[in-house]
């Protein structure tokens, strides 16, 4: 692995950096502390800072004039009991870093310090953008309506997450979609109550939600190309309170995912239809509520080709590899709908020393050399595109 642009000293910063940020992990638009954190080493770095944008990001510039290239992270927590042992371990209860965005805050830190020392040989200006609330509330988006991808311009857009699919050392690219779109789905089966002895007196709300519950995973298998992936998940039933009564009403929760627009709309389409069709079959009424979510996460095929190109240069060839499209939703979506970019894996993985933990458990934990290995990548990619641009 050549991290050559990262010295022993910033490679001590960005582990330090990151055992300070799990130790205080803040909620979703509740990152006050990782904001200050990261505006003062920005601006310690040399850096143009913004921040307070969409209540706690911050957003820094570096370079004066030429193409703009942006590099986003994400500062929240979980709202998890960290369980982990270790001597940087969540000081606040009930809240952690389970996903590995106090690495990425700490890795983009380090890009910007890497590159603030290029400036010279820098060929444009870099953007960086610190964004609050990714796993929750998306704080993307209100990002991108505060002008960060518009004043000035934003040319191509990069994002990367640590990995614990991907064994440390290896970087993971796709061209396309990367993430799903995700819908939320609440559904209200009225019917009419009444004793459970006298069924024939009544509409049976619960009857007549499961059988929604059942029909709706006819929607993907009848109703979607076989070729192509969607997913209809009820994740949440509610009615009823005692067994010789037959509830008036039935809510149900769901989530729904694909990546084509045509897909994401013929499903939406008919989960409605079978939802109503279900109810009125049975007399009684669906309302349906859909809402959407995060948009799919498309890599554009050029920006993957310099991803792979750079990170080849930082892990070699053997360790770029592909990945399976997630049907999990990512909020680098809303920018990436907008501009040309891409998102990659670092992988932090390392089975032999324990830190194999999928994300979002309560012990997750990650190789902290990861880090290195990212910020290397990121910095080589941003320099790449501006090159590219500057052609
Ligand atoms: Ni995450």
């Amino acid at each position: 692995m050549r991290t050559e642009w990262l010295d022993e000293r910033l490679r001590a910063d960005l582990v330090a950096w990151r055992r300070n940020l799990h130790a205080c992990p803040e909620l979703g638009f509740q990152e006050h502390r990782t904001a200050a954190f990261v505006a003062e080493r920005l601006r310690r770095f040399g850096l143009e800072v913004r921040a307070g944008v969409a209540q706690t990001g911050v957003v820094a510039m570096l370079g004066r004039e030429g193409p703009v290239v942006l590099a986003r992270a994400d500062m929240d927590a979980l709202p998890i009991q960290e369980e982990s042992e270790v001597d940087y371990r969540s000081q606040t209860p009930g809240v952690m870093h389970a996903c590995g965005h106090d690495g990425h805050t700490a890795m983009l830190l380090a890009v910007a310090r890497l590159l603030a020392a290029r400036t010279d040989e820098i060929r444009g200006r870099v953007k960086f953008m610190f964004q609050p609330a990714e796993e929750e509330h998306g704080g993307a988006l209100p990002m991108v309506e505060a002008g960060v991808l518009t004043d000035p311009p934003v040319q191509a857009a990069f994002a990367c997450h640590l990995w614990n699919d991907l064994d440390v050392g290896k970087i993971g690219v796709r061209s396309g979609a990367m993430f799903a779109a995700t819908d939320a789905l609440e559904i209200t089966v009225s019917g009419q109550g009444g004793h459970g002895a006298a069924p024939h007196q009544t509409v049976d709300a619960v009857l007549a939600a499961c059988q929604v519950v059942t029909l709706l995973q006819s929607v993907v298998s009848r109703s979607v190309n076989p070729l192509r992936a969607a997913v209809v998940t009820i994740g949440a039933i509610h009615g009823g309170g005692a067994p010789n009564i037959i509830p008036p009403e039935v809510r149900l929760r769901g989530t729904i995912r694909s990546f084509e627009p045509d897909v994401r709309e013929t499903v939406l389409a008919r989960v409605r239809e079978v939802a109503e069709g279900v109810c009125a079959a049975a007399g009684a009424r669906a309302e349906v509520c859909l809402t959407a979510g995060y948009p799919a996460t498309v890599n554009d095929p050029e920006m993957v080709d310099l991803v792979r190109a750079a990170a080849a240069d930082v892990v070699g060839w053997d360790n770029v590899v592909e990945l399976d499209p997630s049907m999990g939703g990512e909020d680098m979506a809303f920018v990436l709908q907008r501009v040309p970019g891409a998102y990659f894996a670092v992988g932090s993985r390392n089975e032999a020393r324990g830190l194999s933990l999928p994300h979002h458990n309560p012990r997750f934990d990650f190789d902290e050399e990861a880090l290195s290995v990212g910020a290397e990548t990121m910095a080589h990619v941003l320099d790449a595109t501006l090159r590219k641009f500057a052609r």
